[in-house]
């Protein structure tokens, strides 16, 4: 049998849309094994009533990737979640269930694919590589899709960046957040994004924290999805408020990430308060940055 552990991931940390994304200490576990016949998917934990049992579940999707492509056709398969990363709040839940499922299938069929070839399949299921790249690699993952493979750079996180995690108690939907998004952009917009992108990523290299917040704006993605998070902006202005570095929309949202690198509680108290003022209810979490990936154990029958 094999166990994956799988990181939680806050993509686009502001104007990096669909390029950079970091890995936080939360973790999902995947568990598979070739066993007896059909398929038999158990899941615990955050949403499981809502994660399918069938053919439908990502986890399975993704190991069917595998399976075909290194031509095994189990005649059992059993699938075991452990769910900690809330469902569709923009964590990276499906990355997880994604790098998991593919990593799991993986070591089953002897580890016949490498990273780059699991990173490849990954980005194809999940459409952008800024989730899966760091779920599978840890750290931060600068990275782009260039003829047909993901090249991608890895950043160790600064050794002092706390985040601080709002969430939501709804769910929000990849696919709606990205429906509201507009097909193109200005000049002027798309310039403000390269120039904050590029600054983000010597700022974080550099461990420059006053860079933070002025490198973490965005007009390409937050903006249009304001409207389907009540309070955002105010949570926004209130967090910096009260002393964090920056604070964005975690991937498509609604969750929104505080960075910051003193003052955690106190910021967290804001954020729930200030998101409370809007009427929505929310779980704050403080979360550490992960500089490690996906970890895979066999586990003996
Ligand atoms: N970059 C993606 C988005 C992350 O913002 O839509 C969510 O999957």
């Amino acid at each position: 049998m094999v166990r994956v552990q799988i990181p939680a991931t806050t993509a686009n940390m502001g104007p990096g849309f669909d390029t950079l994304g970091m890995a936080l200490k939360l973790y999902n576990i995947v568990e598979m094994d070739t066993y007896g016949q059909g398929l038999q998917i158990e899941v615990e934990g955050d949403g499981a009533e809502k994660i399918p049992r069938d053919s439908g579940n990502i986890v399975y999707i993704a190991a069917t990737r595998v399976f075909r492509q290194v031509d095994f056709e189990p005649k059992g398969l059993r699938i075991r979640i452990i769910n900690n990363i809330p469902l569709a709040r923009g964590l990276g839940s499906s990355a997880a269930a994604i790098v998991g499922g593919l990593i799991a299938a993986n070591i089953l069929t002897g580890s016949k694919l490498n990273e780059k070839e699991i990173l490849s399949i990954a980005t194809d299921i999940e459409g952008h590589p800024d989730n899966v790249a760091p779920a599978l690699l840890g750290g931060i993952i600068v990275s782009v899709q260039s003829e047909g493979e993901v090249k991608y750079s890895k950043i160790e996180p600064p050794s002092k960046l706390k985040c601080v995690v709002a969430i939501p108690d709804f769910t929000l939907p990849t696919k709606l957040a990205r429906e509201v998004l507009p097909s193109s952009v200005s000049i002027i917009d798309a310039v403000y994004n390269i120039s904050r992108t590029a600054l983000l990523v010597t700022a974080l290299i550099k461990q420059d924290f006053n860079l933070l917040a002025s490198s973490m704006d965005d007009r390409l993605h937050q903006p249009y999805r304001a409207n389907l998070i009540p309070g955002m902006k105010k949570v926004f202005a209130a967090a910096k408020l009260a002393g964090a570095r920056g604070i964005v929309l975690s991937g498509a949202g609604p969750t929104l990430i505080a960075f910051c690198d003193e003052n955690a509680a106190h910021i967290a108290g804001v954020m729930k308060e200030t998101f409370l003022q809007s009427g929505v209810i929310t779980k704050v979490m403080e979360l550490e940055p992960n500089p490690v990936g996906a970890v895979a154990f066999e586990v003996m029958k």
